[in-house]
């Protein structure tokens, strides 16, 4: 099964400059709690927008670049996005999608859960989450609204998954 993790602002925003354009340490300790041990898929720009590869998971880089390369047995670079939808909607694992919006856009349609950290607050950006139609999915888990406390920036979790 295919899950999209995100954090999106009140406006839709989910980038800057190839950047999150926030820091909110409890939203990235939720990311590595989810993802860990688990294969990811990603656009190339939100793999360059990473810091590194990240310890304990599988990165799935898509680009359209047949000479992209990355020198690490933790990295696969796909450039057909069908055989992947093929491959992993319909698999017991599960595998995340976790941006940018190009990806997100491309794999929403086949997706069963959404793990979304919705930002109380409006960002300017350059990338927005996709529209979703969130009849199509209910609600799992909805946390409380949680403070930053360095920024006081108001955070949710909320897990969707798919009727
Ligand atoms: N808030 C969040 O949770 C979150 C999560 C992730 C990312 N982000 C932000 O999102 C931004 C990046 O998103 P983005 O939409 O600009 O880029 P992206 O979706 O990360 O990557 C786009 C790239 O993916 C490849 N691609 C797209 N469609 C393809 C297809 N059909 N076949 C093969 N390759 C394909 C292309 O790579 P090539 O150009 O190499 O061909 C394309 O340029 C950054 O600001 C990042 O910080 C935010």
């Amino acid at each position: 099964m295919l899950s999209i993790s995100v954090a999106v602002a009140n406006n839709n925003v989910i980038g800057i400059d190839n950047k999150l354009p926030w820091h909110i340490s409890e939203d990235l300790k939720r990311f590595k709690k989810i993802t860990s041990e688990k294969k990811m898929i990603m656009g190339r720009k939100a793999f360059e927008s990473l810091p590194g590869i990240l310890p304990n998971r599988e990165h799935i880089i898509v680009t359209r670049n047949k000479n992209y390369k990355v020198d690490s047995d933790k990295v696969t670079i796909v450039h057909d996005l069908d055989s992947l939808i093929k491959e992993y909607s319909k698999c017991d694992d599960e595998i995340f999608v976790i941006g940018g919006a190009e990806i997100y856009e491309h794999f929403l349609p086949y997706v069963d859960k959404i793990y979304l950290t919705t930002i109380d607050e409006d960002f300017k950006g350059d990338t927005f989450f996709p529209e979703v139609n969130y009849d199509e999915f209910k609600v799992e888990y909805k946390s409380e609204k949680f403070t930053d406390e360095k920024n006081g920036l108001h955070y949710t979790f909320i897990d969707y998954k798919r009727i």
